[in-house]
């Protein structure tokens, strides 16, 4: 590949900032960014055709057809393509997405959008329903995560509150605005620094790349859990907030949560722990007997929580909550307009208008599941997690990273672990490649909970570690585009493929 080549050349060897400004110039000149176009628009070919495969099957609409179609027409349109993609994480193929799925309770919430399909909480006139359901998601949700546990910290001033938000990126991007805006305001910080582990997820960097924030990536040890000392020392007088994952999206270990929210509060900045994945996991998983750290707001240092309704919560996709240690923090996050001719206005997260639908929804799915309901869930997913992770543990030529229960990620010191991704990918599994270091994972939800989906995949996985062992020639698939990413050194070649695959997203 002749990316690869121009990449891994000399530039490979130098500072990889610099690397990416020579880039820059280079692809200014005319014969450099043919060359560079004409290579993306081969590797794109492959990947358009995977992104729309449906261009010879059904009909596309480039305009607003002139007369309306028939519903009954729509709707057989919709289900044909539902059938078409819904075995594969119905039958629990797939890495996460879909976290409890079973028909009845997918019904279930299904009615309850209907019931609430023109709620929209701007108007909390109209809807003052959505506005109760809503105070309740986040109440349930606070007091799951410490709220009604905390002792010394408790008191006036200090209580758990937050709002519901779109989805766990929202929650985050909201978080970070609101640390900068409370050290602007509170601490006289005009050049903000927020001290984020690298495993931690994208959404801060977005939020950093959104709201103006230097973001300070922090190492994490051999057990792939957030460096303490490297934060320690990375913290300056311009930072607003220190962040950990309970447990983070690549590996699935919770950061050392106790130490670094107690760094962040001898400092006097917030601390946020990401428990996006592991909000409405951990808490069950206390409960069971399981060992889990602490990472709540039990932990006096612990100012925000981000923890997501729509993965283990099992509410329909579209719902987060975050949570505040304190009213004052909330109120950073507030938008108000007052001397806007449309009128008095105020929104608590970035939309304005927002789908009542999902709140109701939300929270139908808590009622409904209840405690009962998520200590059962949790319970099958971390024998279903323990079932895997001993399987690969036994395996040779892959070895687990971390110590994690449910997000298991594997890597291979002896065979191109892309490969045995694809061959996983050939025997329907939809899974995740990690990189920095090159690993797969497999997140659990209840569709691996199914019975002879967790031995499915482990003897689907042995025969692929099999055949890459067996065939370590063999060419094509997916593996050389994921190994080209993760080993490029000039890093806005990728960014730049990045952008060629959202624009492919969007093609009619
Ligand atoms: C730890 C963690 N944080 C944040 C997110 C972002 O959540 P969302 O995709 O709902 O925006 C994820 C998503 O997987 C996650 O695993």
């Amino acid at each position: 590949m002749d990316i690869e080549k121009i990449s891994n050349s000399f530039l490979g060897k130098l500072n990889p900032r610099f690397v990416t400004w020579i880039f820059k110039y280079l692809k200014g000149v005319p014969a450099v960014r043919r060359r560079v176009e004409k290579e993306f628009d081969a590797l794109m070919k492959d990947i358009e055709k995977q992104v729309k495969p449906y261009k010879s099957r059904f009909s596309t609409y480039t305009g607003i057809p002139e007369k309306g179609i028939g519903r009954e027409d729509i709707i057989r349109e919709m289900e044909a393509l539902n059938s078409l993609e819904e075995s594969r994480w119905k039958d629990g193929f797939a890495s996460g997405a879909v976290y409890h799925g079973d028909e009845e309770h997918i019904q279930f919430l299904n009615r309850v959008y209907g019931l609430n399909s023109q709620a929209n909480p701007l108007h909390s006139d109209l809807w003052p329903s959505t506005s109760k359901y809503e105070a309740e998601v986040v109440s349930m949700t606070a007091e799951m995560l410490g709220a009604g546990k905390r002792k010394a910290s408790g008191g006036p001033g200090n209580e758990i509150c937050g709002v519901v938000s779109s989805g766990g990126t929202e929650s985050i991007l909201l978080a970070m605005k609101t640390y900068r805006d409370w050290a602007r305001d509170r601490k006289g910080i005009t050049r903000p620094e927020m001290v984020v582990p690298v495993t931690a997820h994208a959404a801060f960097d977005k939020a950093a790349q959104y709201f103006n924030i230097n973001i300070k990536h922090i190492p994490v040890t051999e057990d792939c859990r957030a460096d303490v000392e490297a934060a320690r020392r990375a913290i300056t007088r311009n930072t607003i907030v220190l962040v950990g994952s309970a447990p983070s999206f690549p590996h699935g270990t919770v950061d050392p949560i106790a130490r670094l929210s107690e760094l962040a509060r001898q400092r006097n900045i917030g601390f946020h722990t990401d428990a996006c994945l592991g909000g409405f996991v951990l808490p069950w998983a206390e409960r069971l007997g399981y060992s889990v750290p602490p990472f709540d707001f039990r932990l006096p240092g612990v100012t925000s929580i981000s923890a997501d309704t729509h993965k283990y919560g099992y509410a329909a996709k579209g719902t987060s909550v975050i949570l505040y240690r304190g009213l004052e923090l909330r109120r950073y996050q507030y938008f108000k307009a007052t001397d806007w001719p449309g009128g008095l206005y105020f929104s608590p997260t970035f939309a304005g208008s927002r789908p009542g639908a999902l709140s109701a929804a939300c929270w139908a799915a808590m009622l409904s599941v209840g405690q009962e309901g998520y200590l059962k869930a949790t319970k099958r997913i971390l024998e279903t997690g323990a079932k895997i992770k001993r399987a690969i543990g036994d395996m040779e030529d892959v070895h687990v990273l971390g110590e994690p229960l449910w997000v298991i990620a594997f890597g291979s010191k002896t065979l191109d672990i892309y490969r045995i991704m694809d061959q996983m990918t050939g025997k329907h599994w939809s899974l995740n490649g990690l990189h920095k270091p090159s690993c797969v994972h497999l997140c659990i939800t209840l569709r691996h909970t199914q019975s002879g989906v967790a031995e499915r995949f482990i003897s689907d996985l042995k025969s692929a570690v099999q055949f890459v062992k067996e065939n370590p020639e063999e060419k094509g698939g997916m593996a050389p585009v994921y190994g080209l990413a993760a080993t490029l050194p000039v890093r806005s070649i990728v960014g730049d493929l990045l952008e060629r695959y959202m624009d492919a997203l969007y093609k009619v």
